[in-house]
């Protein structure tokens, strides 16, 4: 089997800050509550005329020049969004269109937080099987979009963005083990109601906000501190590693708090965790891929270092992967 690792990383962010301070002039809330609840101060908001895959496209742009390939040499695209610009077609074939990768095949997965781990691990299996040998990764999201902005209990959490990384056959490091799973037992605990075949839009669901995030925080939040310190525990054991020998965690970005609780189980100390949370709130598939990607620019991710991906969200759906950088 090939090695398969990251040969690039991009990431975009809109320009617009929204702080907590402007949302506390929107709904009752207040920046001591967000930021002690959660973590964030403040998130990037799209422009009218900006979408999901203006997003994607600007974060595929800056992995590919990271990567040193030109568009053409890619075979496969995978976007992973819970808010593409239309139902369809695909956002990746909007990618593949902007930037010009006329031989790419392209699809976008559905695995809500989780789906830029997932679009790894798939890739992955592309690459190691030798079916293809570049392969595009995006998380892009614009979840303001389907947040409602009256809802103060889901309002101040999500932020909209794009992270994107190229993955090749590697001589040295590479993914070592990778994890996913689902239980969609708890699908209700955070969903979006309206506008699909179950309850296609009407003047009424529109009127109901239904075509907004609809969330159970309280129970999520317990579930994501025990998931994710599993799926992690999953790739460690299979590698055969210690958890002390990460040299850096990349988690899923939803709530500070859920972070350090799982960091705190996995026995990660805190100087070990990429957090940015605070400035982008979550972005759900985008989070951990501007997470890596901005871990990178920063110098924070080196060359030969372990770097753990860890990511869970609606579905319920989670993944992990451990990467030698
Ligand atoms: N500002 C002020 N008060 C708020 C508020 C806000 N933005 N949002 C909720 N509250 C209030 C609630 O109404 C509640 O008031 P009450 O006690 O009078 O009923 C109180 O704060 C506590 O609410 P609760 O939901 O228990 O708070 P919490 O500590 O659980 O924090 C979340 C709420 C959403 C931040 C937290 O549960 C969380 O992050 N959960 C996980 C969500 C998640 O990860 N989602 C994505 C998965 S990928």
């Amino acid at each position: 089997m090939k090695k398969v690792g990251v040969i690039g990383v991009g990431e975009y962010f809109p320009k617009k800050v929204l702080t907590n301070f402007d949302l506390s002039k929107m709904v009752d809330t207040s920046d001591e509550w967000i930021t002690t609840r959660t973590g964030i101060k403040e998130r990037r908001i799209v422009a009218k005329n900006e979408a999901t895959s203006d997003l994607a496209i600007k974060a595929a742009k800056e992995a590919l020049a990271d990567a040193g390939l030109k568009a053409e040499a890619i075979d496969l695209i995978i976007v992973a969004s819970i808010t593409p610009d239309t139902q369809f077609p695909s956002v990746s074939c909007l990618v593949q269109k902007a930037i010009g990768a006329h031989k790419a095949a392209c699809f976008d997965i559905e695995a809500a937080c989780a789906g830029f781990v997932y679009g790894i691990v798939v890739a992955q299996q592309f690459i190691a099987a030798g079916t293809y040998k570049n392969v595009l990764v995006v998380g892009a999201e614009v979840l303001s979009s389907i947040t409602d902005w009256e809802d103060r209990n889901t309002c101040v959490l999500f932020g909209d963005g794009a992270g994107a990384c190229v993955l090749s056959a590697v001589k040295a490091g590479g993914i070592i083990s990778t994890y996913l799973g689902s239980d969609g037992t708890y699908s209700d605990l955070l969903m979006l109601p309206a506008g699909g075949s179950r309850m296609p839009a009407t003047c009424d669901t529109v009127n109901k906000h239904l075509h907004y995030i609809k969330m159970r925080g309280n129970e999520l939040f317990k579930l994501a501190v025990n998931i994710m310190s599993a799926a992690a525990n999953h790739v460690v054991e299979k590698a055969k590693i210690k958890t002390e020998e990460i040299d850096l965690f990349v988690p899923h970005q939803a709530n500070v708090r859920i972070i350090q609780a799982v960091a705190k189980k996995l026995k990660i100390s805190e100087n070990k965790v990429y957090i940015n949370i605070d400035k982008y709130g979550n972005t759900s598939s985008a989070s951990t891929a501007t997470a890596l990607c901005q871990a990178v620019k920063t110098g924070r991710l080196r060359r030969g270092d372990l770097v753990l991906l860890d990511a869970f969200g609606s579905g319920l759906v989670w993944g992990a992967c451990l990467i030698r950088w």
